[in-house]
């Protein structure tokens, strides 16, 4: 089968509408794999009419029979887990069959979401510039604890003796930092214990070996979907450093967080959005701090999904595309919310950058640098039509299709979707 293994990521800064591609895609898919992130994520799903956001789940949940996995990759919040199965309509036990959570996968303790808004205040007050923006979802401090081999894993949970020896070693270190450097009142070892015994109780069900499942699944001949969360411009190396996420969220990182060697994907898909939004803090060439930027925000309903927050919002920045196509290795494009530029007076694509007095078409991940790069536009015709209604590419107005053209010709990507809408339906295929 051509495509059996996909990894689908964002090219941009997250909230690409990567929930609804994977939601297409899903329907051919066996297995559907999160591969890093937490609760941090939330992709939004229209299906049926109603819509699910999901923070942890794979988006896969809602087709049924398929597998979805939690890679150990994930950072895993299990309240918000729960809270996520209970939602679903089916039992929870035609949930076990088919949701899969690696025992590597790290659990986000309630000091981890403490010691994220803790530290983001502290930094705010020291430096307003050196804040980043978090979610407040623990999702930092949790990978900080993976990589100082501290961390308490999803097999962890499941075994009261050994989370008892797991926590108590992290409140040791964790109450002195609240104590003395937040002057925050220690952790109370009992409730948190208790809490995280209940989470085992729950999760005991979907534990498994999420690199056995992957590998059986292919053996069998089944595919698998790889869906990533956040995006390219947030991922711990290759992002906007400091202002990113902490985990990988780039198209390698499936290979670490979900378990599959590089050489067996098939097919690298780069969801980027028709123009650029981002959350948070850190530099934004194309940002819109103006009327436009309003404009996208309310049509594209642009508030985080995990936060509420207002997303800031401006023009596509196709030097920043050309890097995620680079970094990623992308194979094909998924353009979203095309319909939400319709009706603009003109529209700007970023082609290049001017850094020093001279101009470059290569995007440096340093925040310093880009923090002083103006953007150098190429404005396009623009359209009034409505296009939800479109369902092929030759029914898109002319003015849509050469955007659709310039961005193809600018990545050398064939964009082999598009989105027109927000509900499932709402989707151009052209060859994907
Ligand atoms: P954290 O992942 O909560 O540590 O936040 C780090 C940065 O990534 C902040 O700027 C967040 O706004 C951003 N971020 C994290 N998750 C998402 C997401 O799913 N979409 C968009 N931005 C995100």
């Amino acid at each position: 089968m051509k495509n059996r293994v996909q990894a689908l990521v964002g090219a941009q800064w997250g909230d690409e509408g990567k929930g609804r591609v994977v939601d297409v895609l899903a329907g051919n898919a066996d297995v559907i794999v999160r591969y890093q992130g937490g609760a941090n994520a939330g992709h939004t799903v229209i299906a049926g009419g109603k819509k699910y956001i999901f923070h942890l789940l794979p988006s896969g949940m809602l087709y049924p029979n398929r597998i979805c996995v939690i890679g150990n990759g994930v950072v895993l919040d299990p309240a918000q887990l729960k809270s996520e199965v209970d939602e679903l309509s089916p039992a929870p036990s035609e949930i076990g069959t088919r949701l899969v959570v690696s025992c590597g996968a790290h659990i986000v303790m309630p000091y981890h979401k403490k010691l994220d808004l803790l530290s983001e205040a502290a930094r705010k007050k020291l430096d307003s510039g050196s804040h980043i923006g978090t979610t407040g979802r623990g999702i930092g401090p949790c990978y900080v604890d993976k990589y100082n081999r501290i961390g308490i894993r999803a097999e962890d949970i499941v075994s009261p003796k050994i989370l008892e020896k797991k926590l108590r070693l992290n409140l040791n270190e964790k109450n002195p930092v609240l104590e003395k450097i937040y002057r925050e009142s220690p952790l109370e070892f009992d409730e948190i214990y208790e809490d995280a015994c209940e989470w085992g109780r729950f999760i005991a069900p979907y534990l498994g070996d999420s690199t056995l499942e992957i590998d059986n699944a292919l053996r069998d001949g089944k595919s698998v979907l790889f869906e990533g969360a956040q995006g390219t411009l947030l991922d711990i190396d290759h992002g906007t450093y400091p202002f990113v996420t902490s985990s990988s969220c780039v198209a390698g990182g499936c290979s670490i967080g979900g378990a599959l060697g590089p050489g067996r994907i098939d097919r690298v898909i780069g969801v980027v959005k028709a123009y650029c939004t981002r959350v948070g803090e850190g530099p934004f060439p194309t940002e819109e701090l103006n009327d436009t930027g309003e404009r996208l925000r309310q049509g594209g309903a642009e508030f985080g999904a995990t936060t509420g927050r207002p997303r800031r919002c401006g023009w596509l920045d196709l030097v920043a595309l050309n890097y995620s196509v680079k970094v990623n290795g992308l194979d094909v494009i998924a353009l979203t919310k095309l319909d939400v530029l319709s009706g603009l007076d003109e529209l700007k694509v970023c082609v290049a950058y001017r850094l020093n007095g001279s101009e470059t078409d290569i995007f440096s991940n340093s925040a310093e640098k880009l923090r002083e790069t103006v953007p150098v536009y190429r404005t396009l015709p623009s359209w009034k039509e409505n296009i939800s209604g479109c369902r092929k590419f030759s029914e898109l107005p002319q003015a849509a299709r050469d955007y659709v053209n310039f961005i193809e010709e600018s990545t050398s990507i064939k964009v082999g979707l598009i989105g027109v809408g927000a509900g499932r339906e709402d989707t151009i295929i052209r060859d994907f």
